[in-house]
Formats: C-alpha cells, sequence, structure tokens
C-alpha cells in the first residue's frame, strides 16, 4: 500500500477540526489521505472538498485501507473507536492523537488511570499494533492556515521505527517533530493540552504550542 515510498494515511474523526487539518498539510505535501468517519457518504463528501490524493470511507474501511492510521476523535469515544478497528490494524501504525479531557474542565489536566489514552490505546489494541502518540499540543486552527504550524510536536512510542516515520511525518505539519520517547512519556504531552487550553483562554490566543530549546539547528 506504500505509495512512491509513502505511507497511506487514514485519519479517523478525519472530518473534525484536528483530523482535517492534518489532512490538508498532507494533502498539500502529496500524501494520499483516506478521510474517516462514522459515515461513509460523510467522509466521501468531505474527501472531494479537499481534492487531491483524498478518498473518504468509514473508519473501518479507512484504516484497512492505510499504512498509518491516525486517530483524532474525541476521548468519549477514543475506546469505541479503537474496538471497532482493532481487527484491521494489526500489524500496522496507529498514532493516537486524543487527549484524555475531561469536559467541563478541560484546562485541568485528568489522565485516566491507565496513565495516558495513549496507553489505553497500546492495551487495549494489543502487541501487534505499533501505538505512537502525536500531535496533541498542536492547536487545529495552526493547520488551517494554509502553512505549518508554528509548533514542535513531541511523538513517543515504543517502536523506534515508527517513532522516526512519525516524526517524518509531524516535519511536514508543523516546524518539526522531536523524539520523545517511550509511549509511557505521552502522558506529559497529553497533560500539557490541558495547560495550552488554559493559555489560550487566559491570553485569548487561538492556538498556543510548545517549542523545545537546545536542540542542533539541524534538527530544525
Ligand atoms: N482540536 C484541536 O486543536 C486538537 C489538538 C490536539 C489534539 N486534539 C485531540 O484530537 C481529537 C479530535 O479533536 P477535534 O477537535 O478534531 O474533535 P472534533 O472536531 O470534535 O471531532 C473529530 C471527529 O470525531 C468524530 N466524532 C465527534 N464526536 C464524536 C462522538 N461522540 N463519537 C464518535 N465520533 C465522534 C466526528 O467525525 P464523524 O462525525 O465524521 O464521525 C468529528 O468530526 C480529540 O481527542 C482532541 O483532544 C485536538
Amino acid at each position: 500500500m506504500v505509495e512512491n515510498s509513502r505511507p497511506i494515511i487514514a485519519i479517523l474523526g478525519g472530518t473534525g477540526d484536528l483530523g482535517s487539518g492534518l489532512a490538508k498539510r498532507w494533502l498539500a505535501s502529496g500524501y494520499s489521505v483516506v478521510i474517516g468517519s462514522r459515515s461513509a457518504e460523510k467522509a466521501q463528501a468531505f474527501a472531494a472538498e479537499l481534492g487531491g490524493n483524498a478518498t473518504g470511507k468509514d473508519n473501518v474501511e479507512a484504516a484497512r485501507a492505510a499504512d498509518v492510521i491516525i486517530l483524532a476523535v474525541p476521548f468519549s469515544n477514543h475506546e469505541a473507536s479503537l474496538r471497532e478497528v482493532r481487527d484491521v490494524v494489526q500489524g500496522k501504525i496507529v498514532v493516537d492523537a486524543a487527549v484524555p479531557l475531561v469536559p467541563p474542565k478541560v484546562s485541568t489536566v485528568q489522565l485516566p488511570p491507565e496513565g495516558s489514552a495513549a496507553q489505553i490505546a497500546q492495551n487495549l489494541l494489543g502487541d501487534g499494533v505499533r501505538v505512537v502518540s502525536a500531535f496533541h499540543n498542536v492547536g487545529a486552527s495552526k493547520l488551517h492556515e494554509g502553512k505549518r504550524a508554528e509548533c514542535d510536536v513531541l511523538v513517543f512510542s515504543n517502536d523506534k521505527e515508527a517513532r522516526e516515520l512519525v516524526i517524518g511525518l509531524a516535519d511536514v505539519v508543523a516546524t518539526r517533530g522531536v523524539d520523545g520517547g517511550m509511549l509511557a512519556n505521552s502522558a506529559a504531552a497529553e497533560a500539557l493540552t490541558s495547560v495550552l487550553i488554559g493559555i489560550n483562554r487566559k491570553y485569548k490566543v487561538p492556538g498556543a504550542g510548545i517549542r523545545i530549546t537546545g536542540l542542533p539547528s539541524s534538527a530544525a
């Protein structure tokens, strides 16, 4: 399924704010993107609007058609979405972007007992799936501005090769991807999102983000 050495990317919840923003950036860079939705019709109509190498399918068929599957659904539907695609993502890379926000206090860190959304994903999908965690600290509004979002993207996984592939995908949508280490560390990025939401409110900005200082310029 890999086209011109580029993986085919499915985005579950690809009609939403974050998913559609990511889709636009990857499509602009020539990737093939399958928009996933609970409704195949909605996904197809949305993909037609996006144009380029975009197609639309229901979430399960989107996951089946891709090499790399991005999970961009609300945390309330995170577990149900994972269960739905579990069989068709075996052997693939699943990138969890869901943040375990618990409304109404979304600017307060409230991580789940498992430690993180990413850990829930790995537990549920099993060792046959290479779970990566990324994009938690990218304000979706920044992705809709027609250029790469000005921020770093922390990328976590227990699988080094999968982590590096997703760092490459993050380089396309934002300033750069940065290796954040093992999946257990995802808790830090997931928690940080609540802090950034609080900063957005306090300073009346749409998309506060993070930059890691002290890295060599070659990493930028
Ligand atoms: N927005 C951001 O700036 C941002 C940044 C970083 C991380 N995140 C995380 O990324 C995930 C998606 O965020 P978002 O802002 O893009 O969310 P969203 O726009 O509210 O929802 C994304 C998509 O998920 C599906 N969906 C919505 N509600 C659902 C429900 N109750 N059950 C099942 N599917 C549902 C919808 O697609 P269909 O109707 O087509 O199925 C929707 O278009 C969240 O976990 C969020 O914490 C968001």
